[in-house]
């Protein structure tokens, strides 16, 4: 941010050649690996948005653009960043860093946490620089030839079974800014998902307890290689073939861009080596015994044991019969309970699905309590019987609705 850099930063930066941004020959052990993955998973950019056109460098060197923005320690901003290309330098958009962080109460940020305020909300990207322009950019780059609102629509179209609401996105009459601009409390359309089945930002704190990616478990997760190959796909490889329906134009089928495989690997093998925070403030004994009491008496351990408060499987959608030959049969707990089956039924991130997710997540803000700790659990067992979680899923549809 203009006013904290280095003295001499902008015209040292002019002078530096492109290095890559994982350097496997100076890694040796994995928390080199690790070390390595945090930093690629902050600070690796999104290609498409980056630019060079000089009234938007121009832009984001001005420091009116920045007015009001609250800058990291290290004078950093969020959401915004320089590369160094062989054609110069060029501004660009953070990739996993623009949703897999989280603003905690006291305006630090936990990477890889569950979002719920996002970092423009709270201050702490430019408003003078046009980040949404330029990651609204990136969509119509991946949607080669479609204008803006038609490549909405494709991202969220399944025409086995059209949505409506969907399926207007390509009208000019509907507005799409209101649609497409978030929900807040970290739930987001995400593509192959639906802008009216958000997608919640997980808490990337507990990804190692699962044996699936995704709230729909669209993938398996087996270890670090699996996030890498992940991230590669969605991010520039997805053919989006569903059966024998082709979502994308053969022109829009071409792989765009790859991340190097060190850079993937180092991201997952920094994901998975990521533990809850531990509880700043140990619960009293008291509310601890209840919560477990409470626990046991529903069963919760059935799908969420002690010591990751999950068994890591599937359960089926309200809605959903299990097909008796399915692949991931081992792994199935035939028992919804109750969560809206829109996204895992309704979207092209249904897989009839939703994981079982540990409970030691950070993604209750309102709550003191960030680690696997039964006060938590106790809190969450009363909205749970109140239909909490039931509700949770359906205040999402219902908000992206409205
Ligand atoms: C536009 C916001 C956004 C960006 C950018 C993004 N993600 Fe995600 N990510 C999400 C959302 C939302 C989900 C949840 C999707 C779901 O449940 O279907 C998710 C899910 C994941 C998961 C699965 C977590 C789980 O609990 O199953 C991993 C791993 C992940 N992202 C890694 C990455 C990496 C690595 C990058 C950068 C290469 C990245 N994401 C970029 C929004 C984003
Ligand atoms: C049959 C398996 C099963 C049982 C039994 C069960 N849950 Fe869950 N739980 C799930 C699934 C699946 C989800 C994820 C639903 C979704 O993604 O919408 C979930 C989600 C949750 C969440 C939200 C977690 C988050 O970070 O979003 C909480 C809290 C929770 N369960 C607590 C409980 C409590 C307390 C009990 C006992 C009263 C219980 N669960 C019993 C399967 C179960």
């Amino acid at each position: 941010m203009p006013g904290k850099e280095p003295a001499g930063y902008w015209d040292w930066l002019q002078k530096q050649k492109p290095q890559p941004l994982v350097d496997a020959s100076t890694i040796r052990a994995k928390d080199d690996w690790i070390r390595a993955g945090k930093r690629a998973f902050r600070d690796l950019d999104k290609p498409p948005t980056r630019t060079g056109d000089p009234a938007l460098i121009a832009l984001a060197r001005n420091p009116a653009s920045f007015e009001g923005v609250r800058a990291q320690p290290d004078g950093s901003v969020l959401d915004v960043r320089w590369v160094v290309t062989d054609t110069g330098v060029q501004l660009t958009t953070t990739e996993c860093g623009s949703c897999h962080l989280q603003v905690l109460d006291d305006d630090t940020v936990l990477i890889g946490g569950a979002a719920g305020r996002f970092a423009s909300e709270a201050h702490m990207t430019p408003p003078g620089v046009p980040v949404r322009r330029l990651v609204a950019t990136a969509l119509t780059q991946q949607f080669e030839g479609d204008p803006f609102r038609v490549a909405a629509w494709r991202a969220a179209s399944t025409p086995w079974a059209p949505d409506a609401r969907v399926e207007h996105l390509k009208d000019e009459a509907v507005k799409l800014g209101p649609v497409l601009a978030g929900i807040g409390g970290g739930v987001v359309f995400r593509t192959n998902g639906s802008p009216y089945f958000g997608a919640k930002i997980p808490d990337l704190h507990i990804l190692h307890y699962s044996r699936y990616i995704d709230a729909t478990g669209t993938h398996r997760l087996r270890g670090p290689e699996d996030v890498a190959r992940y991230a590669a796909l969605i991010n520039s490889a997805d053919s989006m073939d569903f059966g024998s329906y082709q979502i994308l134009t053969p022109e829009q089928r071409h792989v765009r861009y790859r991340y190097a495989d060190e850079v993937l690997y180092a991201i997952g093998t920094y994901v998975m080596s990521l533990e809850p925070p531990k509880n700043p403030k140990p619960p009293p004994a008291n509310l601890v015994t209840r919560g477990e009491q409470v626990f046991k008496r529903e069963k919760c351990a059935g799908c969420h044991p002690a010591p990751s408060y999950t068994t890591g499987e599937l359960t089926p959608a309200l809605g959903f019969d299990v097909p008796f030959d399915h692949p991931n049969f081992g792994d199935i707990r035939d028992r919804s309970v109750g969560t809206d089956p829109g996204l895992a039924l309704r979207t092209r991130k249904g897989t009839g699905f939703y994981k079982i997710p540990s409970l030691c997540s950070t993604t209750d803000r309102s709550s003191a309590s960030r680690n696997c700790s039964m006060l938590r659990v106790s809190i969450q067992i009363t909205s749970a019987r109140a239909g909490g979680r039931l509700a949770l899923r359906k205040a999402r549809s219902r908000a992206w609705s409205s």
